[in-house]
């Protein structure tokens, strides 16, 4: 079948039942990758909007960092949105993207909590969808610093199916440099990467429909996401890879890396290496025998399919400690329910402060010290409130 009417006819499926997607990244509103993935998912007739960050926000994770400015210090990306405008607003030429100065897990909370309440004909996506990344998502390290991972996790939290997607091509390229047709003669690698994600979201999509009865109407049961990597489309130079297949894969396994802290000596400063252990490869849970999905990225034009949730909590299972609570938590770590809580102090839980003695000629020295563990115990009881602020310097300090 050609691609085109395999395309028409996945639009004619779904445009019986479009689904409302919110789509973000953390390369920026602007960029061709998320330009690309909207038009092919607006294509197959669901209503879309996207959410995303007036410049380029990669590395940040799930870290909140709203704008701390309601104007725009600088030029978006690419010149879209002039310096002086609000910190949020749409795209002057499509009211359904916005752009907000913001990380991309704030995209995700301001699109929720006021874009689609207040801008759209809805105020809970069915479906969010991130990305595609420039450069690829592979491995526990990146899942915990990508900023599209992070605005996905945030998106599953707030009880919404979300799936990221990555691609190998790195360079951040402008929505209108898009090319109709490359040097090749074939589509531009964001048309086929955003061609690419909406097959596979439509695919998801079309599961969930068929099995509504368990599936609850929702694209993935709460709390459960998708990782998709998508080699180097070729399409610059030649067809060599243009329709990789997806296959499944899991996060860990072969060839998974993380970071080491490597020192230049002829700068003083630090910089980062790729480092593999055993410790980023370890299967807990999910299924072993999958390979790893840089295994799969390794192994040709294939993009790998990661499915994973947002439980951390340690799994009992065959593949790990038939009771790891047990096995694993020392006899100081109770029940919440048992009749006599031992303090975390344990045994010896005297918290009698300094007698004066050590320091020296106080007259008040016992005052002094119960006075001082006194303090203690507001901060103690202030430790969230103290987190927030911390969160909001370090901000703010991020934004300057
Ligand atoms: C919301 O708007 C979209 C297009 O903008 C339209 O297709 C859809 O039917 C609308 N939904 C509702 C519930 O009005
Ligand atoms: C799917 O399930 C949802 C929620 O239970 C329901 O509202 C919807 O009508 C169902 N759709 C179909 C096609 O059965
Ligand atoms: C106490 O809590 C544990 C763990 O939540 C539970 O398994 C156990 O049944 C509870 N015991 C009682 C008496 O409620
Ligand atoms: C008990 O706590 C006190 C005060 O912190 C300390 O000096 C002492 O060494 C502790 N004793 C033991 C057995 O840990
Ligand atoms: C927390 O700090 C605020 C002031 O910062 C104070 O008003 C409040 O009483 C404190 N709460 C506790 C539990 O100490």
């Amino acid at each position: 079948m050609k691609a085109a009417s395999f395309f028409a006819g996945l639009a004619l499926v779904a445009s019986s039942h479009g689904l409302n997607v919110l789509i973000t990244n953390d390369d920026g509103f602007g960029t061709a990758n998320i330009r690309a993935m909207y038009y092919a998912m607006t294509a197959l007739g669901h209503n879309c909007y996207i959410v995303a960050s007036s410049s380029d926000q990669s590395g940040q994770g799930s870290r909140l960092i709203f704008a701390s400015n309601a104007k725009l210090t600088s030029d978006s990306e690419f010149g879209i949105i002039k310096s002086g405008a609000p910190s949020i607003g749409q795209d002057p030429k499509d009211d359904h993207i916005w752009y907000y100065n913001g990380s991309p897990a704030t995209q995700v909370l301001v699109a929720l909590d006021y874009v689609l309440p207040n801008h759209a004909n809805f105020s809970v996506p069915d479906l969010v969808m991130t990305g595609p990344n420039y450069g690829l998502n592979v491995g526990p390290f990146l899942y915990s610093i990508s900023g599209t991972l992070g605005a996905t996790q945030t998106a599953i939290e707030r009880g919404i199916p979300a799936i990221a997607f990555a691609g190998s091509y790195g360079t951040h390229t402008a929505y209108y440099d898009i090319q109709s047709s490359t040097s090749a003669g074939l589509q531009d690698p964001a048309t086929i990467m955003g061609r690419l994600a909406a097959t596979l979201a439509q695919a998801f999509i079309d599961k969930a429909s068929k099995s509504n009865a368990t599936s609850g109407g929702r694209v993935l049961p709460l709390g459960y996401g998708v990782s998709v990597n998508i080699p180097l489309i070729s399409s610059f130079k030649d067809d060599s890879c243009v329709n990789p297949p997806f296959v499944r894969a899991r996060m860990t396994g072969d060839g998974a890396f993380t970071s080491k802290a490597v020192y230049d000596n002829a700068t003083g400063l630090f910089g980062s290496a790729n480092y593999a252990d055993d410790g980023t490869n370890m299967c807990i849970n999910g299924d072993c025998n999958l390979p790893g999905e840089i295994e799969v990225i390794n192994s040709g034009c294939k993009s790998s399919v990661v499915l994973f949730t947002i439980d951390y909590d340690a799994p009992y299972g065959a593949s790990s400690l038939a009771d790891p609570y047990a096995a694993l938590l020392p006899d100081i770590v109770q029940l919440n329910n048992a009749t006599n809580l031992v303090g975390g102090l344990g045994a010896n839980a005297s918290v009698q402060g300094a007698t004066g003695s050590s320091t020296g000629t106080s007259t008040g020295g016992t005052t002094s010290a119960s006075a001082k563990s006194g303090a203690g115990r507001v901060m103690l009881g202030n430790v969230s409130s103290l987190v927030a602020l911390a969160m909001g310097v370090a901000a703010v300090a991020t934004l300057l």
